[in-house]
C-alpha cells in the first residue's frame, strides 16, 4: 500500500527549501523530528478539505477498516467523538428528531464535553448493581425497548471499555437500525480489532460511526486516530464529515501525526495481522497461566489485560508499584483492578519480563470495599450546568448540590457524576473512595432557581 503523505514530506525534507513558512523551528533540530513537521504549505493538502496526497490515504485507510469514509484525527478519538456527536446531530436536526442520544454510562468524559458543545441531552444505559464504573453490560433488548419508547437521534457505545470488556455491537446494531437509529462507537481501545480473526471492529459489527485511537493500539504516535463512517449510513455524513471536524480541531493539525498515521497504513496492510496473531497468542498463554494461579481477570479483550487483584492480597496501585520496581509500567492502576496493555510490539522479553514480575506472593484477599454508584438524578442540562457561574467545595458538604464540572470521574476519566446531575450520598462515597476531594457545583443562588 502506497504512503502518499510520507513519500510527500521525505521528499520535502530532502529538497532542503529555505522554510518561509510555519513552525518556527524551520525543520532544525531541537527534539529530533523537526525536519518532517511541515504545515498545509503549497502542495502540501489540507486536513478539513482533503483533495490530494491527505486524501489519498485516507482512502487507503477506509479500505483497510472496510469503510465508505474514514477521516483522520490528530487529536485523538476525543476529537473524533465531538465530530460524531455533531454529524448526528446535525441529522437530528434535519430529520426533526430530539437531541438526545441513549449511551452507556462508561462513557469517556469527552462525550460530556462534547454534550455541552453541542447542547445534547444524554440518557443513560446504567451498569448493573455491583458492576461499579468502569464497565456497563449493555443488553440489546433493553437498547430496542428504550428505542420503542423514545425517538433518540442516536445510540453511544463505549467498547472496549478500559478494562476490557466489551459491548454486543453486532445485536445493539441490528436493534438500532429496525428502529432507524445510527450507532455510534467509541472504539478508542480498539483500532486492532479490525485485523483479527475473525474481525471483530465495530464497523464490521454494523456501526454507522466509529472513532479508533490508531495510537493506543496500533503503532502510531499518540494523538493519531480514525473516525469511520458506514456506507449509506446518512447522505450527508460523508460530504460534511470534515466540516464538522473543523469546528472543533485545530487549524494546525500536526504533520507527524498524519505521517504516522499514513506510514501505518502499510504495515496494517502487510506484517501487522500476523504480529498481533503472535501478540494475542502469547497474551492467551499467559492469561490461562494467571487464572491456574488464582488471578482474577476482567473482561474479554483479546490484547489486554486486566486484573482485579484483590483476592491476591492487593490493591490494583500495590501492584502496580511491584510491577514498576521490575521495571514494568502498567496502562491503568486503581484500588480495583490493573490493566496492562500489550501490543504487536511486545517483545518476547517484554512479555518474560511482565509474567516474572507477576509472581507475587498470594497473601489473605482484601475485601471487596467498591461503593455502589448508585443512579444518577439529573437536575439541569448538560450545557447550562456547564455554563452556569459555580464554586468550588469539598466534597464532603456537596450532598444535594448541582454539579457545574463536566464530570467527576473515576480514574481512568469515566464519570461518577456529570454536569447538571444532582449530587447524593452514594456519588459522595465514591468521589471518596477515589481520592477525589474537592467539585465544582454551581453557586447556592443558581441552586435556589432549580430546587426539587
Ligand atoms: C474509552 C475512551 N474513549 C475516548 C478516549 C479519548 O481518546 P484520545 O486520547 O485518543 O483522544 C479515551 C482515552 O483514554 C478512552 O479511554
Amino acid at each position: 500500500m502506497n504512503t502518499p503523505i510520507a513519500d510527500y514530506v521525505s521528499a520535502y525534507a530532502a529538497g532542503n527549501a529555505a522554510r518561509f513558512h510555519m513552525p518556527g523551528h524551520k525543520g532544525r533540530m531541537f527534539l529530533g523530528p523537526e525536519s518532517r513537521d511541515i504545515t498545509e504549505i503549497r502542495g502540501a493538502d489540507d486536513l478539513y478539505r482533503p483533495r490530494g496526497i491527505i486524501r489519498e490515504s485516507e482512502e487507503n485507510a477506509a479500505q483497510l477498516f472496510g469503510a465508505a469514509r474514514t477521516v483522520y484525527s490528530a487529536e485523538g478519538s476525543s476529537l473524533c467523538i465531538r465530530t460524531m456527536l455533531a454529524l448526528a446531530a446535525w441529522r437530528a436536526e434535519e430529520m426533526g428528531l430530539s437531541r438526545k442520544i441513549l449511551a452507556g454510562r462508561n462513557a469517556h468524559k469527552t462525550l460530556m464535553a462534547a454534550a455541552a458543545l453541542l447542547d445534547l441531552e444524554i440518557d443513560w444505559l446504567l451498569p448493573a448493581p455491583g458492576e461499579g464504573l468502569l464497565s456497563c453490560t449493555v443488553n440489546p433488548e433493553t437498547v430496542r425497548k428504550r428505542l420503542e419508547q423514545q425517538p433518540y437521534m442516536a445510540v453511544f457505545l463505549t467498547s472496549p471499555d478500559y478494562i476490557g470488556h466489551c459491548a454486543p455491537v453486532r445485536e445493539t446494531a441490528e436493534a438500532c437500525h429496525r428502529a432507524g437509529v445510527p450507532l455510534l462507537v467509541d472504539n478508542a481501545h480498539g483500532a486492532y480489532l479490525k485485523f483479527l480473526h475473525p474481525d471483530r471492529h465495530p464497523m464490521t459489527l454494523g456501526a454507522d460511526l466509529c472513532c479508533d485511537s490508531a495510537h493506543k493500539t496500533l503503532p502510531c504516535l499518540t494523538g493519531a486516530a480514525y473516525l469511520h463512517i458506514r456506507k449509506n449510513a446518512y447522505r450527508d455524513w460523508e460530504s460534511r464529515a470534515e466540516e464538522a471536524m473543523a469546528l472543533f480541531g485545530s487549524t494546525s493539525p500536526s504533520w507527524l501525526i498524519l505521517q504516522s498515521l499514513d506510514r501505518a497504513n502499510r504495515d496494517l496492510a502487510a506484517g501487522y495481522p500476523r504480529r498481533l496473531e503472535s501478540a494475542v497468542h502469547r497474551l492467551d498463554r499467559l492469561k490461562r497461566r494467571l487464572k491456574d494461579r488464582g488471578w482474577h481477570l476482567e473482561g474479554e479483550e483479546p490484547l489486554k489485560l486486566s486484573l482485579a487483584p484483590r483476592s491476591m492480597g492487593y490493591t490494583g496501585e500495590m501492584l502496580a508499584e511491584i510491577l514498576e520496581n521490575h521495571g514494568v509500567v502498567c496502562e491503568f492502576a486503581d484500588p480495583d483492578f490493573l490493566t496492562l496493555m500489550p501490543s504487536a510490539e511486545t517483545t518476547e522479553q517484554e512479555w518474560e519480563r511482565l509474567e516474572e514480575a507477576l509472581e507475587v506472593e498470594r497473601k489473605a484477599p482484601l475485601r471487596e470495599e467498591r461503593p455502589d454508584p448508585g443512579s444518577p438524578e439529573r437536575a439541569l442540562s448538560i450545557r447550562e450546568a456547564m455554563l452556569s457561574p459555580a464554586e468550588l467545595i469539598p466534597v464532603e458538604k456537596a450532598e444535594g448540590r448541582i454539579l457545574a464540572d463536566a464530570g467527576v470521574q473515576c480514574p481512568p476519566a469515566v464519570p461518577i457524576r456529570i454536569a447538571g446531575e444532582r449530587i447524593d450520598a452514594a456519588a459522595i462515597a465514591c468521589f471518596q473512595y477515589y481520592g477525589i476531594r474537592t467539585c465544582r457545583v454551581l453557586r447556592s443562588r443558581q441552586e435556589e432557581r432549580h430546587a426539587p
